[in-house]
């Protein structure tokens, strides 16, 4: 048995890192047209950030784990080909802004059909909208090589930050295909690590939906404990003390219920803009209404945080420094996509306020980018305006002391640990006065803050 990876991500990446520490066995090739991917993952610098990776791909590089960007050669030689690239938002034509870009994927079949011969088993990896295995199958059967080829679907659903305890011992495993043969190759790879009861099987329709379905429920937990924060924030009822109350039956669960200031990630807005649309295609109207409401939500609640600075700020930010602690989507990874940092600090820039950005592991490149794209429309036009104040107005630091000295109010907008640690004594001396905290993400010890002195505003509280 060969493996080989198509696409060198956040998903393809981890997973096939893990599958060949795992499997020293099976020779795993994992490649990618991005040559600076590829050359980062065969370095000491891998591309993404992850808690424990380094060690997994040093133990199983050079073994039986090989990075390359030699993709027919890769396809050829393999018995077991994942399909682990990119599916982002549509940003032109039919279903703009919600279907899912398929481009990739149907290349990379493409490129299948063209380069095998005999027998391949075709592994869909990346979160797809339902009944994609349809015209995946499609193209690889017109293949003229005489090659023949099963498809399965087996969603990954590690989550950013912690992806190699997610690998290791996920709740479980999902496999979705037609071929008893091609879906018992596939358990046996996981099976050398993972306990056969948590490897679930089903069809390929199940399989693509489940995923989707996954990553909408864990969304409107998300946006279900926002919206009530609002309301706590109205009303004088706290939010983390709803959330353990609610939390603690059983039929709810404790997971998922931290109030923020709005989910980000490359997947949960995708994936249920995917879901709408899908709806939509198949006459659901207010079925697609109601998954809407879990994005629409969330985006109020992006808003809500900024406009609650500026109103405490008295009504204006303007020429205000405001020091930003955080920037990834959520800790323990350098990854920004739909980060909901993005959001909140284009608000205040565009409130003409100065931001001192700090995050442990986002590069000022991707700040400077991700803010870029969140000013520009789907042409990838910026006005001069904006332009000009991501310039000027938008300072990368490389730590909070630096960030809050001189700043009008700290915001926290990603809840990394080290943020819990610092010399608060020294923060607040440094800053100007009154000196004012929102934390974002319902962090740090709210008590000892307002001893030092800071006027603190959070999350589902009410002051
Ligand atoms: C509910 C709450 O569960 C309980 O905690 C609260 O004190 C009162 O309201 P109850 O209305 O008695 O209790 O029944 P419950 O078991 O929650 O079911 C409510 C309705 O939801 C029923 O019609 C049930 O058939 C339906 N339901 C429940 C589903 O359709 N699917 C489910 O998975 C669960
Ligand atoms: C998610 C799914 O969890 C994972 O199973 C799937 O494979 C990919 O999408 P990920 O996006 O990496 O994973 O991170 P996740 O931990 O789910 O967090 C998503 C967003 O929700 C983050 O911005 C996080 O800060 C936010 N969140 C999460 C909350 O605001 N509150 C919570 O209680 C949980
Ligand atoms: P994900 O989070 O789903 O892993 P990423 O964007 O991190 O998504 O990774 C997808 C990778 O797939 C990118 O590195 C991209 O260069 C790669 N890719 C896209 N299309 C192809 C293709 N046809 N052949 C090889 N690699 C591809």
């Amino acid at each position: 048995m060969k493996i080989c990876c198509i696409g060198a991500g956040y998903v393809g990446g981890p997973t096939m890192a893990m599958i060949a520490k795992q499997c020293p066995d099976i020779p795993v090739h994992v490649v990618d047209l991005n040559q600076a991917r590829i050359d980062a993952w065969n370095s000491d610098n891998l591309p993404i950030y992850e808690p424990g990776l380094d060690e997994v791909v040093k133990e199983a590089r050079g073994r039986n784990l090989t990075f390359s960007t030699n993709v027919d050669e890769a396809i050829a030689e393999a018995d077991m080909i994942f399909i682990s690239v990119n599916t982002p938002t549509k940003t032109f034509g039919i279903g703009a802004g919600r279907a899912a870009n398929l481009e990739f994927i149907e290349k990379c079949a493409r490129q299948i059909a063209k380069v095998s011969k005999g027998h391949k088993i075709v592994v869909e990896k990346s979160t797809l909208p339902v009944r994609t295995a349809e015209a995946v199958k499609r193209i690889l059967s017109s293949s003229g090589n005489g090659a023949t080829f099963d498809v399965l679907s087996n969603p990954e659903f590690l989550a950013e930050g912690t992806a190699v305890e997610d690998l290791l011992d996920p709740d479980r495993v999902l496999i979705g295909g037609e071929s008893p043969e091609s879906i018992k190759a596939l358990c046996d790879v996981y099976a050398h690590w993972i306990d056969r009861d948590r490897i679930l099987t089903t069809n390929l329709w199940s399989s693509e939906l489940s995923k989707l379905t996954a990553n909408a429920f864990l969304a409107q937990r998300v946006s279900s404990i926002n919206a009530i924060s609002a309301l706590c924030e109205a009303t004088g009822a706290d939010v983390d003390e709803v959330a353990r109350a609610i939390g603690t039956d059983s039929r709810i669960g404790p997971k998922f219920l931290k109030a923020s200031i709005g989910f980000g990630g490359s997947c949960f807005q995708k994936d249920i803009l995917n879901l709408v649309y899908l709806c939509e295609h198949f006459g659901l109207r207010e079925v697609a209404a109601y998954w809407e409401q879990v994005v629409i939500m969330n985006d109020h609640q992006k808003q809500r945080f900024s406009e609650r600075i500026v109103k405490t700020l008295f009504n204006t930010v303007s020429d205000k420094k405001i020091a930003v602690w955080g920037f990834a989507f959520k800790k323990d990874t350098n990854d920004t996509r739909e980060s909901a940092a993005i959001y909140v600090c284009r608000d205040l820039l565009r409130e003409r306020a100065r931001l001192t950005i700090y995050d442990p592991q986002v590069p000022e490149k991707s700040i400077r980018a991700e803010l870029t794209a969140a000013c520009s429309d789907m042409q990838g036009q910026i006005s001069e305006n904006d332009k000009r104040l991501i310039e000027q107005n938008v300072t990368v630091v490389s730590d909070c002391y630096e960030a809050s000295k001189d700043a009008h109010a700290i915001a926290v907008l990603t809840e990394w640990d080290e943020f819990k640690e610092l010399d608060f004594d020294r923060i607040f001396q440094a800053m100007q006065q009154p000196a004012f905290v929102f934390d974002g993400r319902n962090l740090l010890d709210h008590q000892k803050l307002s001893k030092v002195g800071f006027e603190l505003h959070a999350i589902g509280k009410c002051r």
